[in-house]
């Protein structure tokens, strides 16, 4: 019953291991796994075609981008947390009624971009949370009358590119009362008829109708009081929709109106203009409407539009009163069109314009045309051609906090240039011709917080060349050909967090020719040198450069383009704050173990395609002097081998690793411990050998609650070659873990067995066994006595029952001492006391010549006379002499000496006295007796008795 026992036990085990939850989940990743109560599953773009096991606490799902087919009613009925799922981009043409019964927490749906041709009444059966539901680029025709009827909190539906005809089939919509904002834009509506729709006032705030082949559009009820936005871009057929909108006052409400590029005659597009008077907020006017746009915009500007967008119109010319009607304005954008000249006059007009949009154009200069636009707050002038700016050209826009001058073709800027823009704070001179920036800022603009120089081709920054824009936060240098800065090139840059120096030819000579190079920035986070050409030889440096950066926070030196060779051991020193470091891609082949001497804070390490294959390339002491907390290690594609050196590395903080990519074989238990804190594992494209080296690896990948193992199912076997190819949990640890299951289970099994028999043999063989253990005894001491040589002490040695005492005293010891002089062994006489009596008994029997047994009934029942029996007969059988001398006291007939089976065989083998029976002369006894005695030992030929 043991044995059944442990199997069951065994069997619960293993039952147990398989069904606990398993956290890396196929093909899908967890953000932020730990930290977030709201976890966020990520199974995007993974090949699915049926729905992957989702941990029930999901709050928000992404499986878009996959090949599912249909949603079935077992598919969400395990995740009523639900609040975002995206399911878009598959193939789904079917969704079961009742799907989503149990996502009544669910607020956002997307299933855009499947094979949907119709909703059905019980579809969205259970939705009764959902605000947004996005049911764009679909094949719908269709929509049943009672689709909607559950949606009671729906706030946005997006139909946008679907197969639907007739407006009549949008009415089951609004069974959701709160809809706000409906999209149906790019479907094949001909005619709009707002009763068809309606008939009473619906509480929609946005509606795009833009994209449909519009013929006619009938509004006869006011179903729209609440409409701020309507966008009808890109509607109507060969210039013929027929606009018929009986009041005037139903766009009341509407502040913003699409109209670009609507197919209609200039009358109509007036009609239509007339309707919207009350726009306030924009209107976009652009494409290829075929009117006079002056007249256009007479008819759309009031003094309450103040947004006109007339981008991408082709606009050539500006005439100078075109905008005379518009000059309420707030922003204009004239952006994407093909305007190569502005005149000084053009804008004059304008008394509340806060944005320019300018960009995308032909301009080459800039004609003091902004002048008198004193309001104006933002002004983009990107991706023109401008190639010189004059002192007055942005003179007087005291109020302008943005400028966009970035892709143009600017190679000088003058000092004078920004000196009234007292407000400026973002200035864009990216992608453009500039050469030298020496003394362009020595008149501010003093506001400036962000500057953009990046892509231009500057070679040197000189001394204090920032000194009086002191306010910048962040100055971008990146991609020019810097390879000298001066020494205090960005002295006085005090509230400077941010410098980008990416992309230059940026030399370890730059860094550190001059000394000071990087001072004057005490409140820097972040600086950015990857992409230039710093390489070290030195173990050690004269001048670190980066002793002044405080409050540095991250420094970025990877893909340096011939390599950094590396680091040296003092290169970070004084960067006291440093928290992440970047040095990957730098053909970085070891690392010195100071490198981070000086970095306590250094939680982030990012070291990827280095050629750290070396046994010490990265020296666990490396890591020590690090205390930070959530500590990222990122080592991808550095041929790596191992991860043994994290061993010592004392990175108990560990919170993220990644090493995919490299040449590890086997993840050790040891290794899994020295790292509790792991929350992010990724080994994905590693040399894994599948076999019991990784057996603890896998079943804690696979099990473990606390680290999420990105793609684990991912991970394939390169060795052995038969399994290559492999998923590595796919490989079955259970042979492993059998093995040593195996052996704890024979190993208890063969105890309980032997339990079992030896309790059988006790009960039922004892006395084999005590004979074979007496045997044993004798067979030690007789090697003893053949090693001693032997001299017998006694003649005999007389094995007897106590019952028998009288005798033996009374007649055999008188006898036989007194009269024949024999000496006698007798136990209860000659016997040490305190030994143990099989000890005294084999000593007895071996050191006498022959033992003289006296059998009668009570010595055959007796246990210690048949041990000396047997003793003695093992001494003949063993020494091939003839010592036993058998006496027989008592007449017992041979079928009684059955159960004592020895005994009976020596009695058949060989000749035995018998004793003296009352009345009888014991003189021939005696005689026979002595006569047994004086025997020699001789050999004999009984080696059958045992
Ligand atoms: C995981 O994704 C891969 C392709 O990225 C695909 O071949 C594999 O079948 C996916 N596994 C599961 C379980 O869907
Ligand atoms: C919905 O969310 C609330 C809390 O946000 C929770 O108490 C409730 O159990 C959730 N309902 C379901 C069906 O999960
Ligand atoms: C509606 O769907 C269209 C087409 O897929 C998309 O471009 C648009 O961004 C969506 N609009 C909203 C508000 O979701
Ligand atoms: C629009 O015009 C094109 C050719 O100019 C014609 O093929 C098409 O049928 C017209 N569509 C309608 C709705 O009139
Ligand atoms: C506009 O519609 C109304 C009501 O359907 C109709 O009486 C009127 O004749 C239409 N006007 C035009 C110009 O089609």
């Amino acid at each position: 019953m043991g044995i059944l026992k442990q199997i069951t036990l065994y069997i619960a085990l293993c039952s147990s291991i398989s069904s606990s939850s398993a956290f890396s989940l196929k093909n899908c990743t967890i953000s932020t796994p730990l930290k977030d109560t709201q976890p966020k599953v990520l199974c995007y773009k993974m090949g699915f075609f049926s729905f992957p096991l989702i941990p029930t606490n999901t709050r928000i799902l992404d499986i878009s981008f996959n090949a599912f087919t249909q949603i079935q009613i077992g598919d969400f009925s395990h995740l009523s947390n639900l609040q975002d799922v995206n399911i878009s981009n598959n193939k789904i043409s079917q969704i079961q009624e009742g799907a989503f019964d149990s996502l009544s927490n669910l607020t956002h749906l997307n299933l855009a971009s499947n094979r949907l041709k119709g909703i059905s009444g019980g579809m969205l059966h259970g939705l009764t949370n959902l605000l947004v539901l996005g049911l764009d680029n679909n094949y719908i025709q269709d929509i049943e009358e009672s689709a909607f009827s559950t949606l009671q909190n729906l706030k946005v539906l997006n139909l946008t590119k679907n197969h639907l005809c007739y407006i009549e089939k949008i009415k089951p919509v609004f069974a959701s009362p709160y809809l706000e904002e409906l999209y149906i834009g790019s479907n094949h509506f001909d005619a709009f008829n707002s009763y068809e729709m309606s008939t009473k006032p619906l509480s929609l705030k946005r509606l795009d109708f833009s994209n449909n082949p519009l013929a006619t559009f009938h509004l006869t009820e006011n179903i729209f009081p609440s409409l701020s936005h309507l966008d009808l871009s890109y509607c109507g057929q060969n210039g013929t929709m027929i606009w018929n909108v009986t009041e005037k006052t139903f766009f009341a409400s509407v502040k913003t109106l699409y109209f670009m590029d609507v197919h209609m005659s200039a009358q109509n597009a007036a009609n239509v203009l007339q309707s919207f008077k009350n726009l306030s907020n924009k209107i976009r006017l652009n494409g290829n409407v075929k009117l006079n746009k002056t007249n256009l915009l007479l008819n759309a500007c009031s003094p309450v539009l103040k947004v006109v967008r007339l981008n991408a119109n082709k606009i050539k010319h500006l005439t100078n009163h075109m905008f005379d009607p518009c000059s309420d304005l707030a922003e204009l954008d004239l952006g994407d069109n093909e305007i190569s000249e502005l005149s000084p006059s053009m804008f004059r007009g304008f008394t509340q314009l806060k944005t320019l949009r300018l960009q995308i154009n032909k301009l080459t200069r800039i004609t003091n045309s902004f002048q008198m636009l004193f309001t104006l707050e933002f002004i983009d002038l990107s991706r023109n051609s401008i190639k010189t700016l004059t002192c007055k050209d942005f003179a007087n826009l005291t109020q302008v906090k943005s400028l966009y001058l970035y892709s143009n073709k600017i190679s000088v800027i003058d000092s004078c240039l920004f000196k009234d823009l007292k407000s400026l704070e973002v200035l864009k001179l990216g992608t453009n011709h500039l050469l030298r920036i020496s003394d362009a800022f020595s008149n501010g603009p003093h506001s400036l917080l962000d500057l953009q120089l990046s892509f231009n081709k500057l070679s040197k920054i000189e001394k204090y060349a920032f000194r009086n824009v002191s306010q910048l936060n962040n100055l971008s240098l990146q991609d020019n050909q810097i390879s000298e800065i001066e020494g205090h090139a960005f002295e006085g840059l005090n509230n400077l967090t941010s410098l980008l120096l990416s992309s230059n030819k940026i030399s370890a000579k730059t860094l550190t020719r001059h000394q000071n190079v990087f001072s004057g920035m005490p409140n820097l986070k972040n600086l950015e040198l990857q992409a230039n050409s710093i390489s070290f030889m030195d173990d050690q440096l004269k001048n670190p450069p980066f002793t002044d950066l405080k409050q540095l926070r991250v420094l970025s030196l990877h893909s340096q383009r011939r390599g950094i060779g590396k680091i040296p051991s003092n290169l970070l020193q004084g960067l006291s704050s440093l928290e992440m470091f970047y040095a990957g891609n730098t053909n970085l082949g070891h690392l010195n173990p100071d490198t981070f001497k000086f970095n306590p804070q250094l939680w982030f390490l990012e070291l990827s395609k280095n050629a750290l294959s070396e046994d010490n390339s990265i020296p666990a002491e490396l890591f020590h002097p690090i205390s930070g907390s959530n500590q990222t290690l990122i080592l991808s594609r550095t041929q790596l081998r191992s991860l043994n050196f994290l061993l010592n590395a004392n990175l108990s903080r560990l919170s993220t690793l990644r090493a995919r990519g490299n040449e590890i074989d086997s993840i050790n238990k040891t290794l899994i411990q020295s790292l509790p804190r792991l929350e992010v594992l990724d080994l994905e494209k590693n040399t894994f050998t599948c076999d019991c080296n990784n057996a603890f690896f896998i079943d804690w990948a696979k099990n473990i609650n606390s680290t999420q193992v990105i793609y684990l199912n991912k991970y394939m076997c390169s060795y052995p070659p038969s399994l290559r190819g492999m998923s590595l949990s796919d490989f079955n640890t259970e042979s492993c873990t059998l093995k040593t299951d195996f052996i704890c289970f024979l190993c208890s099994s063969i105890v309980v067995i032997l339990t079992l028999l030896s309790s059988f043999v006790w009960h039922f063989l004892r006395f084999q066994v005590v004979y074979a253990y007496y045997l044993f005894l004798a067979f030690l001491y007789n090697n003893k006595k053949k090693h001693n040589g032997s001299t017998f002490q006694y003649d005999a040695f007389i094995s007897y029952n106590n019952e028998d005492e009288s005798w033996v005293m009374e007649e055999l010891i008188p006898k036989l001492e007194g009269e024949q002089g024999w000496r006698l062994c007798l136990h209860h006489r000659d016997f040490e006391p305190g030994r143990p009596i099989i000890d005294n008994i084999i000593d007895g029997i071996y050191s006498s010549r022959k033992t003289i047994c006296l059998i009668t009934r009570n010595y055959l029942k007796s246990n210690w006379c048949s041990s000396e029996v047997q003793v003695a007969s093992f001494r003949l059988f063993d020494e091939q002499k003839d010592v036993l001398i058998l006496v027989f006291l008592e007449d017992i007939p041979t079928h009684q000496l059955s159960p004592y089976h020895r005994m009976r065989k020596l009695v058949k083998k060989r000749t035995y006295l018998r004793g003296p029976k009352p009345g009888e002369d014991t003189k021939i006894f005696w005689q026979k007796l002595k006569m047994a005695l004086e025997i020699k030992e001789g050999h004999n030929s009984d080696r059958g008795i045992l």
